[in-house]
């Protein structure tokens, strides 16, 4: 395999010559040469120019990959090596941005590669053009019709195994932005004699063979068929298997196809029914019945067929039989019925079967636009598609292959107008200095075939109107006649007897010299087809089908609708159609792919140099070639090409002011293309090489980036200004209220600060004022009280003479007096009792008179207790002193002491004077007794008591017997020197004797009285008055006694209550008397 590389320009690194346009030296040999020499390595493609050669490789070629795709895509069409992808996009884009509508013309011979071109192109441009769920269907419903067309409409030929038996024109239809909006495809003839006969080495349409490899044994026993070809009359058997075509995997795409482009399950069950009915007609056969009248009359031999056949679709089997056997005519308003011999019966069913599936073929097609149809309304791009069967030569060639070829024939025609002979003219139109370059131009072979009145197809229709016995000798003759002196018309028995002894033209054929060579018609069959008459009967039958497809398809079957006119003829239907396609391309700009087959064997690498010869001699490609070299590559109107580049020079940009023509010539100066590479026509400017085109398209791009810039530039800019320039005025709007807000501020501050300035002149001019004013009032104040003074002093003056010096003070003592007069006054009544503890005393009521007041309360109190003593005798003083005595000496120091304060001191409780008991101790004392009482005196021994009388006179103290009332002691006052005693609650006292006395003898005394305190008081008081010297009284509660010559220790104890409250004495021991106080 050779080494695939990818170029980035035609010239370099080629195998041979890309473009036959360089090709040099030109003549036949170096084209084929180049071509095979390419064609050698792998290269099919070559370009003349804009045309592309394309040699059928008949093999598979890794070179329509994605990435292929993706190589052309958007790629100057010279940029690559040749290829057909260059060219669909070359069409796709102009159609795309240039808003031209485009079509691609296919041609060649039959098997040269039309069909596989068709499929690469529009593949190709469904690749490149737009995505989305809803462009996808669209370019798949679009790329599935061809699957399902080519199984109807192709069958194997002996020249190509996959051989298109109709014509196909599809229009794609894109919108404004390149998306695939739907597509319409328009058909011409189908070769339906195909149906039921096929030459030697053929098949009928691969539809039969699918159906009955692939389909289910079940969906077969539906539609009433078996699995087998040979069953089947119309089924050619000697090729009926095709190498490498797997019919079953076919069938199978087929029905997927169907599904996808939207058939309905009922409608693709109808189609089948249909195919199945078509498959079973064949197989009716007839046997001859002779009548009775000597004619004869057919018999359907099986019947078994026909009724299987009318229940698939639903016809009446004696309706169907009965249109076998009879054929009515009508002619004015008589109805002849005549029946059917079996050659007439054999043409009845052939005739239906070709209709049937001729119909069925034409309904597939509507019913393919139904779903491909665009939905929208807006106005739409197109991009037409034009696959036509190919150039034919048979052995056997029929109406078909003459309709076939009569389309060639105007194909190569509309090539020549717009390759050659327009572009010549164009030249010589536009006042270019041109050589005319000679070449076949083939009109007149298409004015053999389509003139109105001298046509083969006009002297064909005639024959079929005309009225009396028409056969196709009958027409053989009449061209024999009218076109016997046309160069390129060959009949044996022609007028001028060119042809007499030419052998190789049997009697009942006529030739053409076609462009692509001579062939020969055998004219058996023209006027039968050309008529393409389906007898009433039949059709009416069909129309009665229970078959909703089958009726749709005999529409002129409906009684009601009984059209007398005959239908136009398929010559003509053909020629109408010819006619229209062909000024639908001519408003198209037409891409030209020309398919040249290499060889007749179906072969690959086989390079066919006399079969190639031919075909490129016919195709005129070296005459293109010429053209093409002579002339120039680009030509465009001058308008449109300086509105095109005048942005690539200064003077015509943005606006030339005057002619385009001028402009143009400016613009191609100003840009230094060398003058040899272009000329101005007329109207137009001519573009010699196409490197000069891309060299403009390339500056242009560039230029047109740059001025994207510059407007991107210029709009920024003037972005920016316009919000530079908005800014501006907001700045100087907010400016403004900022500087009227600043400048309020200001002023209020300063009226505030003028107010504030303001106000404290005021009030320093108030306060100043103030000052002033009070400085004048307190200047007339002054004046007054100096005047007043100054009065009161002239005043005093005057009136002194009239008081005493001293008026003053009289009148304060007088007042002080008067004060005090009251307050004595007031006393008198409030005075408080003369108790001497009251201690109630008036409030004072005068400050100054506190002391006064203090005193006389003191005076008072002196005096009322001076008044209470004044009550007393001298008896109750003297009580009284010996009480106070008894308090000073007694008074908080012996707890005897308060229960005698109520007890008056009796003195004598003994009346010893009265008493005769104690007359003798009367008598013994003898001085005035101060104390005569019963005492216990304590046993010095033992303790214990004994009732003595005491009595204590002005200078003794006597103790007697209480019986006798003998003197017992006597001791002088001045003897006595101390008196102890408790501080308890007891009567026990002791007198102490001064030592050496004669009363101490014995000891001091220790007593015990209930009247101590009388006693001990009386004893002092006599004592200091007769020795004047302070009894010493010891108040303790351990004292020491002088016994004899023991000294005792009398000791106070708590004692026990046993024996009431008598205190006990006791004796301890020599040294102890303890007093047991309870
Ligand atoms: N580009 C190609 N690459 C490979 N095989 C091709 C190519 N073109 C055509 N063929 C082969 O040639 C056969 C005939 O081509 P086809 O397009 O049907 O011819 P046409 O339509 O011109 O009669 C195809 O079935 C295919 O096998
Ligand atoms: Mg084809």
């Amino acid at each position: 395999m050779a080494k695939m590389e990818v170029k980035t320009s035609l010239l370099d690194d080629m195998i041979g010559v890309g473009d036959m346009v360089l090709l040099e030296p030109l003549n036949e040999d170096s084209f084929i040469n180049n071509l095979k020499k390419r064609f050698d390595h792998n290269e099919v493609y070559t370009y003349i120019g804009s045309v592309v050669i394309s040699i059928n490789p008949y093999r598979s070629l890794p070179i329509y990959t994605p990435e292929k795709v993706e190589e052309y895509r958007n790629r100057n069409f010279y940029e690559l090596s040749p290829h057909i992808f260059a060219l669909s996009d070359e069409a796709y884009r102009s159609l795309r941005d240039q808003d031209k509508d485009q079509c691609i013309l296919i041609t060649g011979e039959s098997g040269a590669g039309k069909t596989e071109a068709s499929k690469l192109v529009m593949s190709y441009v469904a690749a490149v053009c737009g995505k989305g769920a809803e462009v996808n269907q669209v370019k798949e419903q679009l790329l599935q019709s061809n699957p399902v067309l080519e199984a109807f409409g192709n069958a194997k030929t002996v020249r190509n195994d996959n051989s298109s038996r109709f014509g196909k024109y599809m229009d794609i239809e894109f919108d404004f932005k390149g998306d695939p909006l739907g597509g319409v495809i328009s058909n011409y003839l189908l070769e339906k004699s195909r149906v039921v006969k096929q030459p030697r080495g053929e098949r009928n349409f691969h539809i039969f063979y699918q159906i009955l490899s692939g389909a289910s044994e079940e969906f077969l026993c539906k539609l009433k068929l078996e699995r087998d070809f040979s069953r089947y009359n119309y089924l050619g058997l000697d090729s009926a298997r095709v190498n490498g075509v797997d019919d079953a995997s076919n069938f199978r795409t087929v029905r997927n196809a169907m599904q996808i482009v939207g058939f309905m399950d009922h409608e693709t069950q109808s189609v089948f029914e249909v195919v199945a009915a078509v498959l079973k007609l064949g197989n009716i056969e007839f046997k001859p019945e002779s009548r009775a009248n000597g004619l004869d009359e057919s018999k359907i031999k099986d019947k078994n067929e026909l009724k299987e056949i009318c229940e698939l679709t639903g016809i009446d089997q004696s309706v169907l039989e009965r249109a076998f056997s009879f054929r009515t005519v009508e002619a004015k308003q008589e109805k002849v019925s005549t029946t059917l011999n079996v050659a007439q019966a054999y043409y009845a069913r052939d005739a239906l079967a070709k209709n049937l599936y001729s119909r069925l073929f034409s309904w597939l097609v509507t019913r393919i636009n139904e779903s491909i149809k665009a939905q929208t309304k807006v106005r739409k791009k197109v991009m037409g598609v034009l696959d036509i069967y190919g150039f034919e030569i048979f052995e056997d060639n029929s109406f078909e292959q003459f309709i076939i070829n009569y389309c060639n024939e105007k194909l190569q025609q509309i090539f020549i107008e717009l390759t050659l002979k327009e572009e010549q003219e164009e030249y010589i139109r536009e006042g270019i200095e041109w050589t005319h370059i000679e070449y076949f131009n083939n009109a007149v072979i298409c004015d053999l075939i389509e003139n109105n009145q001298t046509g083969i197809l006009a002297m064909l229709d005639e024959e079929c109107l005309r009225p009396g016995t028409v056969t196709d000798d009958t027409f053989l003759e009449k061209l024999n006649q009218v076109c016997a002196t046309h160069q390129h018309f060959e009949s044996r028995l022609s007028k001028c007897s060119r042809f007499l002894n030419d052998t190789s033209l049997p009697h009942s054929c006529f030739r053409i010299q076609h462009y692509a060579g001579k062939v020969m018609y055998q004219v058996e069959g023209f006027v039968d087809k050309n008529n393409d008459l389906l007898y009433r009967d039949l059709s009416q039958a069909m129309w009665k089908a229970n078959h909703s497809l089958i009726k749709a398809l005999f529409p002129e079957g409906n009684p009601a609708k009984i059209n007398l006119k005959r239908p136009p003829t398929a010559g003509s239907q053909f020629k109408a159609s010819v006619a229209t396609l062909m000024k639908n391309l001519q408003t198209k700009n037409p891409n030209y792919i020309r398919c040249i087959k290499p060889n007749d064997k179906k072969a690959a690498h086989i390079f066919n140099e006399a079969l190639v010869c031919h075909q490129i001699r016919y195709l005129g490609l070296l005459e293109n070639v010429r053209v093409r070299r002579a002339g120039y590559a680009f030509r465009q109107p001058y308008e449109p090409c300086l509105e095109r580049y005048k942005m690539l020079c200064k003077q015509t940009w943005p606006h030339w002011r005057g002619p385009a023509r001028a402009g143009v010539e400016v613009l191609f100066n100003e840009l230094g293309i060398p003058e040899e590479e272009f000329s101005f026509g007329r109207s137009k400017i001519f573009i010699r090489n196409p490197r000069t085109l891309f060299k403009l398209e390339d500056l242009r791009k560039q230029r047109l980036e740059d001025l994207a810039t510059l407007i991107e530039k210029i709009y920024r800019g003037w972005k920016c200004r316009t919000r530079f320039l908005l800014m501006k005025k907001c700045q100087i709007v907010i400016a403004s209220w900022y500087r009227r807000y600043a400048q309020q501020k200001k002023y209020q501050k300063i009226k505030s600060s003028a107010i504030t300035v303001q106000s404290y002149i005021r009030g320093w001019k108030a306060r100043k004022l103030l000052r002033e004013l009070k400085h004048l009032k307190r200047c007339n104040e002054a004046a007054t009280v100096i005047a007043a003074y100054w009065h009161g002093t002239q005043v005093r003056r005057e009136y002194r003479k009239f008081f005493r010096a001293n008026a003053g003070r009289k009148i304060y003592e007088f007042t002080l007096q008067r004060l005090m007069q009251k307050y004595f006054l007031e006393m008198k009544t409030k005075m408080p009792s003369l108790s001497p503890i009251d201690k109630n005393w008036p409030a004072r009521p005068y400050l100054f008179l506190d002391s006064t007041h203090k005193e006389l309360k003191r005076i008072f109190h002196l005096w009322r207790c001076k008044k209470y003593r004044d009550q007393f005798t001298d008896q109750q003083k003297l009580i009284y002193e010996e009480k106070l005595e008894a308090s000073e000496l007694f008074k908080d120091k012996k707890a005897l002491y308060p229960a005698s304060v109520g007890q008056p001191f009796q003195g004598a409780y003994l009346e010893i004077s009265e008493n005769p008991k104690y007359k003798k101790l009367k008598d013994a004392v003898d001085e005035k007794i101060i104390i005569a009482e019963v005492v216990n005196k304590i046993n010095r021994a033992n303790g214990k008591a004994a009732s003595r009388i005491f009595l204590l006179t002005k200078n003794n103290v006597l103790l007697a017997d209480q019986k006798s009332g003998t003197i017992k002691s006597e001791v002088p006052l001045g003897d006595v020197t101390k008196v102890s005693m408790s501080s308890q609650n007891d009567g026990f006292f002791a007198v102490h004797l001064k030592e050496g006395s004669g009363a101490a003898t014995k000891g001091d005394f220790l007593l015990s009285s209930d009247h101590l305190i009388e006693m001990a008081t009386k004893l002092y008081r006599t004592t200091l008055s007769q020795t004047k010297q302070k009894l010493n009284i010891e108040i303790s509660d351990e004292f020491l006694v002088q016994f004899k010559q023991d000294k005792v220790c009398v000791k106070f104890i708590q004692g026990s209550q046993k024996n009431g409250n008598i205190p006990t004495c006791k004796r301890k021991n020599n040294r102890l008397l303890e007093v047991a106080v309870p």
